[in-house]
């Protein structure tokens, strides 16, 4: 039998199941189970999970709430021209990271080894925070204030990129985070 030419019976469906097939679907089915049950497994150990709560919210309000976080923990002005503030919140505080065309604001600087309340929403349309070289995507909806409790493990300076298209300037999209000791 071929799989490029058609059956040479046509109700094929009557004829029995061959062994070799039926290994394979014993062999996929088992693949499947295993996958399915290392979902829970990775969310409850593995190191790189969120765990995520989301919120409606107006995009004034949330820019509000930004701002005053900026306003009480900033430490110093970066981008030359542009001046992003850097803010370095206390730990187990909630932080404000706003998504719009076309940047991210502020720059976040974390301490590692302290859990912080990171807040996305983006101001117009979608965006995409990618958080590089740790591989840690999560989109970013206007309406919504995305909440990752997030814990930094190791200092150094991280990439942030926007991986939604939105828009002509979407690869200028890029910021950084710093998590220090
Ligand atoms: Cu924002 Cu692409």
């Amino acid at each position: 039998m071929s799989a490029i030419l058609p059956p040479s019976q046509r109700v094929w469906w009557k004829q029995p199941l061959d062994r070799v097939e039926l290994l394979w679907i014993v062999i996929a089915l088992v693949w499947c189970l295993i996958m399915f049950f290392m979902m829970p497994y990775w969310h409850l150990y593995g190191q790189q999970n969120l765990a995520n709560e989301a919120y409606r919210e107006k995009p004034e309000n949330y820019a509000r709430k930004a701002e005053e976080v900026i306003a009480k923990y900033k430490v110093r002005e970066e981008g030359g021209d542009l001046k992003v503030p850097v803010v370095h919140p206390p730990a187990g505080s909630d932080v404000y990271l706003i998504a719009q065309l076309w940047r991210w604001y502020p720059i976040l600087e974390l301490e590692a080894g302290k859990s912080y309340r990171v807040h996305l929403m983006s101001m117009d349309w979608l965006h995409g925070f990618s958080l590089q070289p740790e591989n840690i995507n999560i989109q970013v909806h206007p309406g919504y204030d995305h909440v990752v409790t997030l814990t930094p493990t190791a200092p150094g300076t991280y990439s942030i990129f926007c991986n939604e298209y939105c828009g002509i300037n979407h690869h200028t999209m890029a910021s950084k985070l710093y998590v220090v000791k």
